[in-house]
């Protein structure tokens, strides 16, 4: 029996939909900035179901040439507006154990600006960056553990952690569940849990 009390809102389509605002200078020195530009609306369009998941890949199951990082990415032509439907159109594994996939389209898609990125076009994107004062840190002691708002933080058995965005739903990373072609075996029974301070032994309660 499948455990999917908590459906996993997957957003394999975000890391699909690049957001070209944000325009760096390859000259050290030069400063980013923004540029003004309006994206293009995402609406859905039909859903249809899918064939039950085999939930067959392991985490470490490599997909030769289906990743294309930052470095390959720059070197890809623009999309034009039905790669990048296809591109963002989303599955839905739902509480019941059926999936279904959701086909997108874009409202307002611009392809004049697509085509001011392609790699001749001067943009270029030489590593990731946080903008203003970088404020992350790790959650690891009793306080923040055990306080709201990072007591919703979880762990995942997949080793992955999330956040809980309902009493029934974790945010995570879609790799943590899916490598890009099927579910994971280990999501097949997930279990959610509370995250461990990192001196503690380690035991796993289910949720
Ligand atoms: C499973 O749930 C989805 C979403 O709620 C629904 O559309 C679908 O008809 C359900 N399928 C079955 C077999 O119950
Ligand atoms: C499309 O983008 C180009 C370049 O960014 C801009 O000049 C043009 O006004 C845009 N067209 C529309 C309809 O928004």
């Amino acid at each position: 029996m499948m455990d999917l009390q908590h459906t996993l809102c997957l957003l394999l389509c975000t890391t699909a939909l690049t957001v070209y605002g944000l325009h760096g200078v390859n000259v050290i020195n030069k400063p980013y900035f923004w540029t003004e530009q309006s994206l293009p609306v995402l609406l859905e369009a039909n859903t249809t179901p899918l064939n039950s998941i085999s939930f067959t890949k392991q985490k470490s199951d490599e997909e030769p040439g289906d990743f294309c990082g930052i470095e390959c990415q720059r070197n890809l032509l623009p999309l034009d507006q039905t790669q990048q439907e296809r591109l963002l159109g989303y599955e839905t594994l739902h509480e019941n154990g059926t999936c279904s996939h959701t086909d997108v389209t874009l409202r307002d898609f611009n392809q004049t600006s697509e085509l001011e990125h392609t790699p001749g076009g001067g943009h270029t994107r030489r590593k990731r960056h946080v903008y203003g004062a970088d404020g992350r840190f790790v959650i690891s002691d009793s306080y923040f553990i055990t306080n709201y708002p990072f007591s919703t933080a979880v762990r995942l058995s997949t080793g992955c952690s999330g956040v809980l965005i309902s009493p029934k739903h974790v945010l995570t990373a879609a790799h943590c569940i899916h490598n890009g072609r099927d579910y994971l075996e280990d999501a097949k029974k997930l279990k959610v849990g509370v995250l461990q301070i990192k001196t503690k032994k380690k035991k796993k309660k289910r949720s």
